[in-house]
C-alpha cells in the first residue's frame, strides 16, 4: 500500500498539492526502470501514454506516434461520418514503420525540376517512375538523387536520366510487405548497396518504398504497441448511445482496431449495455468504459459490467479545456479521484479482478512557455496514486502530429496550436455534443473551451523524453517499477 498522508484523507486534492517523498536509496540507473503497465486487463503497454479522443489530438498520425512510442492513440469520433474515423483506423493498422505506402510517384515525361520541387515540399530525392505518373500503372524506373545532383538542364526529361525498369531491384509485395517484415528488404538493400527499394505487387505496380533512413529509424522503435501480427493498436471512441455505436464498432472490428472506448463526460447507464453487447458480438476487443470520477460509480459497474469491462476512464472536468466545473458545479480534483477510485478497485479485486485505471486529464507541464521541457511530474503522480496509465489532451495536442497547423501568436510571440475540448460549442456543432448527450436540446451549456497551446515541435523527440523523465523521476524514489512505486510510495501534502 502506498502511504497517503493523513491530511489528505477527508479533502480533495490535485496534482499541484502534492508531492512524492524520496525515501529509498537508489542502487540502479535511470534506463534501468521499467514503466510496462496495463492500459486495459488484456493489452500490456511499454509505456503508460495514452493520448486522448478529441479531434484536435488523436487522429492516425498521432495514434502511430504513440503506438511507436510504446503508449496507445484513442481515434475520436468527430467525423462527419462513420468511414472517416475507420480510414484514420486503417492507415494505423496499415503501417509498419520502414515501409512507405502510397509513395509519391513520378512519369518519364516529368522533369528534373519537378523532382527538386517535390523534394523541397516533402524532403525525399527518391522517387519511383511510372508509366503515367501514378500508382495506378506499371514502374519503369526510378530517380534518385544521384541521378539529377549535377545535373544542370533542369528541363531534362526522367526518361533520359532514371535508373530504367531492367536495371532495378525491386522486391515483391507477398515477400516483404505481406509478411510485415521490414528486415526481408533491409537484407535486399545492403546486399545491393541501395537507398531505395520498390516494392512491387504481381502486376509490377509500386505498392510501397523502402529506404535506408526509414529502415534505420525502426530499429528505435523498440517499446512499439502491437498485436500478434506486428500491426500497431489502436482504439476508438464510441458513443455512449447503442443505436450509433453499434455500427461504428462493427466497421471498427473490421478494420482491426483493437478495442473501444465508450466515450461520455460522465459514465451513463447505457455504456454497461454497449459493453454488454460488444462482447457478445465482438469477444476480441477490449472496452473501456468512463468517465468515472468516485468509487462509488466504481463499485457499482464493476458490480452490474465487471465482466464486460476491461478498464476505467477516470476523470471529472479536470481537463485543460475543461469548464465544466466552474458552469456546473460538478467534477473533481483529479488526484483525490485517481486515489479513491484506484483504492477502491484493489478492495474489490479480491471480488471482481484486477481492472487497470487510466487517468484523463489535467496533467500539465507546469510553464507552458517553457516548450523545450518535459516535466513529467503530474504523470508520475497519478501512477504513483494507483493509475495504471495517463490520458493526455493539451499536453500532445502541441505536436507535429496531432490534427490542424501550428500559428504565431503575435500577442505572446511563439508558435502555437489550436486545443478544444469537445464539449465546447466550435466542437459540438460537427458532433462533439454526443459525448455530452445533448445532440438534440436546442439549449446548448458548452462544457469546454478553445485554447492555445505551445508548438511542441515532433513527438518523436518530445515522447522519449517525457519518458525518460519519468523514469528519472522513479529512480529518484528508488522504485525500478510501477508496481513497485504503486505499492510504497510516499504522497504527501505539499
Ligand atoms: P487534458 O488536461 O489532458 O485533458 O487536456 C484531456 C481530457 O479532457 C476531457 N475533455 C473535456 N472535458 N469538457 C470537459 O469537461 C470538454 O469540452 C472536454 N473535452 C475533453 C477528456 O476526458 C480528455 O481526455
Amino acid at each position: 500500500m502506498p502511504k497517503l498522508h493523513p491530511d489528505l484523507e477527508n479533502r480533495e486534492f490535485w496534482y499541484k498539492d502534492i508531492t512524492l517523498i524520496p525515501n529509498r536509496l537508489p542502487d540502479f540507473e535511470r534506463d534501468e526502470v521499467d514503466l510496462t503497465t496495463n492500459f486495459t486487463k488484456n493489452i500490456i503497454l511499454k509505456t503508460p501514454f495514452v493520448s486522448a479522443p478529441m479531434d484536435t489530438v488523436t487522429e492516425a498520425e498521432m495514434a502511430i506516434l504513440m503506438a511507436l512510442t510504446g503508449g496507445i492513440g484513442v481515434i475520436h469520433y468527430n467525423f462527419q461520418t462513420i468511414d472517416e474515423q475507420i480510414k484514420e483506423v486503417e492507415k494505423v493498422k496499415r503501417f509498419e514503420a520502414g515501409f512507405v505506402f502510397n509513395p509519391i510517384v513520378v512519369s518519364p515525361e516529368n522533369t528534373i525540376q519537378d523532382v527538386y520541387n517535390i523534394s523541397e515540399k516533402y524532403g525525399f530525392f527518391s522517387m519511383p517512375i511510372t508509366e503515367d505518373g501514378t500508382l495506378n500503372s506499371k514502374l519503369v524506373g526510378i530517380v534518385t538523387r544521384r541521378d539529377v545532383r549535377y545535373r544542370k538542364d533542369m528541363e531534362t526529361k526522367l526518361s533520359q536520366v532514371m535508373t530504367p525498369r531492367e536495371r532495378l531491384v525491386v522486391a515483391k509485395k507477398s515477400e516483404t510487405v505481406d509478411r510485415n517484415d521490414p528486415l526481408s528488404a533491409d537484407r535486399i538493400l545492403r546486399e545491393h548497396n541501395l537507398d531505395t527499394l520498390p516494392i512491387i505487387n504481381e502486376e509490377d505496380k509500386v505498392v510501397a518504398l523502402v529506404t535506408d533512413s526509414d529502415i534505420r529509424k525502426t530499429e528505435k522503435y523498440s517499446l512499439a504497441t502491437k498485436n500478434e501480427n506486428k500491426q500497431l493498436r489502436t482504439f476508438i471512441a464510441v458513443e455512449s448511445r447503442m443505436a450509433l455505436a453499434k455500427e461504428r464498432i462493427g466497421k471498427g472490428s473490421d478494420a482491426g482496431v483493437d478495442g473501444i472506448v465508450i466515450d461520455a463526460s460522465v459514465v451513463f447507464k447505457e455504456q454497461l449495455e454497449i459493453a454488454k453487447w460488444t462482447k457478445e458480438n465482438f469477444p476480441k476487443l477490449e472496452v473501456v468504459l468512463g468517465n468515472i470520477g468516485s468509487a462509488e460509480i466504481v463499485e457499482r459497474i464493476l458490480k452490474e459490467a465487471s465482466q464486460y469491462c476491461d478498464a476505467f476512464r477516470l476523470g471529472m472536468g479536470p481537463g485543460a479545456a475543461c469548464i465544466t466545473q466552474q458552469e456546473l458545479g460538478t467534477g473533481r480534483a483529479q488526484a483525490s479521484a485517481v486515489w479513491d477510485c484506484s483504492q477502491a478497485v484493489k478492495r474489490l479485486e479480491p471480488k471482481y479482478g484486477f481492472i487497470p485505471i487510466i487517468a484523463d486529464g489535467g496533467i500539465k507541464i507546469p510553464d507552458l512557455i517553457d516548450t523545450d521541457i518535459a516535466k513529467p511530474g503530474d504523470i508520475t503522480k497519478a501512477l504513483a496514486l494507483g493509475a495504471q496509465t495517463v490520458m493526455m489532451g493539451s499536453l500532445l495536442a502541441g505536436l507535429d502530429e496531432s490534427p490542424g497547423q501550428k500559428e504565431f501568436d503575435y500577442e505572446e510571440n511563439r508558435m502555437v496550436k489550436k486545443y478544444r475540448g469537445m464539449g465546447s460549442i466550435e466542437a459540438m456543432e460537427k458532433r462533439g455534443a454526443l459525448r455530452y448527450g445533448i445532440e438534440k436540446m436546442k439549449i446548448r451549456i458548452p462544457e469546454g473551451k478553445v485554447i492555445e497551446v505551445p508548438y511542441r515541435g515532433s513527438g518523436y523527440d518530445f515522447i522519449p523524453q517525457l519518458i525518460a523523465g519519468i523514469k528519472q523521476s522513479l529512480q529518484k524514489q528508488g522504485f525500478k517499477n510501477i508496481k513497485e512505486l504503486q505499492e510504497e510510495a510516499d504522497i504527501r501534502p505539499i
